[in-house]
């Protein structure tokens, strides 16, 4: 992509609101479908950006009835596309822009998994020309890439050849204070060339204090055991609640645009609402001790983890 024009990184993604809706809760067929409507309707009243993906289960089904019932009130999109072949993600970009309604997405999210699709944007081939096709055919406006410890490499190797530069206009992955699913090397790399990030799963899936102490809200036993390491640092913060905490952290990070957390009720949605309004980074005490925390996760767990384990 060397004929593309260099952007300023710190321009990228910079529209974006600092807290995002995340949708995986209104594909819980648990809560009336109904509801789950109403709960659409009122994340799209506050303005917000929304995060979606067609594996929520039914979420985009939920979404299209209450995109239908106002759509001058359409979020602007970040979703998710998935394929180990171009032809794999252009066929994922119209199943999920038709059970939408839409004709174009805000922000495609490129899933690009661990195969040829993969090794193609690690090696700086073809798809590059795709994704910039996609582009101009007004399907797509912007990108971001997936990462996780498993595709920290691909996404390294493409940055150190400058392949992504024009094309991709920000990282998306894991960040909250249990979690940050960029390798270590990665994670110096995006944050030393100041590229737009934005983290994924606010609040590490619920208060911290119930990942520690109430069995099955931690998924995995290891979010359980770092749920005992955060929640002193936590209670000496001072912090009203674990939602500011959480939206705090991850804007204590300079190239942090946006947090996606979900919720299915009101004052859930309330209290990240709250929490963004005015985003005071945490001390850099309370930082450094999280981060020391994440490198050694990083490098003792993370990195050793067989592909969507954790
Ligand atoms: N690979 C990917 O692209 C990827 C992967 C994971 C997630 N995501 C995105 O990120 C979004 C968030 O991820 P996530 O749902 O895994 O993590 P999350 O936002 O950290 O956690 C959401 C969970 O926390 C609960 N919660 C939120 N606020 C709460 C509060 N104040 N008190 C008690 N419980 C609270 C919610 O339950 P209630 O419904 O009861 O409020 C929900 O079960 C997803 O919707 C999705 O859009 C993307």
């Amino acid at each position: 992509m060397a004929s593309m024009n260099k952007p300023n990184q710190s321009t990228l993604l910079t529209d974006l609101t600092p807290y995002i809706y995340g949708t995986t809760r209104l594909g819980d067929d648990k809560i009336p479908f109904s509801e789950r409507i109403k709960m659409a309707r009122t994340a799209m009243e506050t303005g917000v950006w929304f995060h979606a993906s067609n594996q929520y289960n039914n979420a985009h089904q939920v979404l299209r009835a209450a995109f239908d019932e106002d759509r001058t009130k359409i979020p602007k999109l970040i979703v998710k596309l998935e394929g180990n072949s171009i032809s794999e993600l252009h066929k994922d970009l119209h199943n999920n822009l038709e059970p939408l309604g839409l004709e174009n997405l805000e922000i495609g999210q490129l899933c690009l998994g661990t195969g040829e699709l993969a090794r193609d944007f690690a090696n700086g081939g073809e798809c590059y020309w795709e994704f910039v096709r996609i582009k101009a055919e007004g399907l797509v406006n912007r990108f971001v890439l997936e990462v996780f410890p498993w595709t920290s490499g691909t996404a390294l190797q493409a940055l150190k050849a400058g392949y992504p530069e024009g094309v991709v206009d920000g990282y998306i992955y894991y960040l909250n204070p249990l979690q940050r699913f960029a390798s270590n090397e990665l994670w110096e790399l995006l944050n030393e060339r100041k590229e737009a990030q934005i983290a994924l799963r606010t609040v590490a899936g619920g208060p911290v204090h119930w990942l520690r102490d109430v069995p099955g809200v931690a998924w995995k036993e290891y979010l359980q055991k770092r749920a005992v390491k955060i929640a002193p640092i936590f209670e000496r913060s001072g912090v009203e609640n674990w939602t500011e905490f959480c939206v705090r952290f991850a804007f204590s990070f300079e190239n942090i645009r946006a947090t996606v957390g979900a919720t299915s009720h009101a004052e859930n949605l309330n209290e990240f609402l709250n929490a963004s309004k005015h985003i005071q980074p945490l001390p850099t005490g309370i930082i450094d001790e999280i981060t020391r925390l994440q490198y050694r996760w990083s490098d003792e767990t993370d990195m050793h983890a067989e592909a969507w384990t954790m």
